[in-house]
């Protein structure tokens, strides 16, 4: 499973790209306006700091504007995917801009049903809501594992997008269930590399170390 960074916050973006950890991006409104940002201004920056898939989110409501939008963003560089929502506009939207060879990433997904009718759209991407999900009582986790299914046995070559990822629980299970990527937070990726047993290893290590140094230190 691949991983991409959540965010339009574009120190986190750099940071998470200098460990190479991640292949790509992904945005919504809501994390662009928490940045307070001018969105294009924003959506062209990241360009420059990841080489990959770039998900930017169209705001309209009807597929003409949708489409309209989409066309201005992929106009500011081939690795721009457009993001739609799930429903019929945004599907309509998925179809036109898949046949002018445009990348889409259907978002807000929560049923495989609504995945399996973006991917026959013609969607590069989907993205199922892990979190959302698992913040209403239902388990995430099963939905990922059936739209993998689903795909697999369909041999539908859109890819899994696991999203809305709060923890490295849902990384984990998501790895597992079959999504083809992750995009998590930076404060995701942070939880992921830590670890007490590594910690506490890199502190023997250095203790021991700094005790031999002493010893030799003390025979001179
Ligand atoms: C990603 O494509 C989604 O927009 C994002 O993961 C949503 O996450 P949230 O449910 O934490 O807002």
């Amino acid at each position: 499973m691949k991983l991409f960074i959540d965010t339009a916050n574009t120190k986190d973006i750099a940071m998470a790209n200098e460990l190479g950890v991640i292949c790509g991006v992904t945005t919504n409104p809501s994390l662009i306006a928490k940045e307070g940002l001018v969105f294009e201004e924003v959506i062209k920056e990241i360009t420059t700091i990841v080489d990959g898939p770039i998900s930017a989110e169209v705001l309209s409501l009807e597929a003409p504007g949708m489409v309209e939008e989409a066309l201005k963003l992929a106009s500011i560089h081939p690795n721009i995917v457009i993001k739609l929502p799930m429903t019929l506009e945004g599907l309509k939207a998925t179809k036109i801009l898949s046949s002018k060879n445009i990348k889409t990433n259907v978002t807000l997904v929560f049923s495989a049903n609504q995945a399996l009718l973006a991917a026959r759209a013609g969607a590069t991407y989907v993205s199922p809501f892990v979190g959302r999900l698992d913040d209403i009582g239902f388990d995430g986790n099963v939905l990922i594992k059936d739209i993998a299914e689903i795909f697999e046995t369909h041999k539908i070559t859109t890819e899994i997008i696991a999203a809305s990822v709060r923890n490295p629980i849902h990384v984990l299970e998501s790895a597992k269930a079959g999504a083809h990527i992750a995009t998590v937070p930076y404060s995701v990726i942070k939880q992921m590399v830590n670890h007490p047993l590594t910690t506490a290893g890199i502190e023997r290590f250095m203790a021991d170390w700094a005790g031999l140094t002493e010893v030799l230190n003390n025979e001179k």
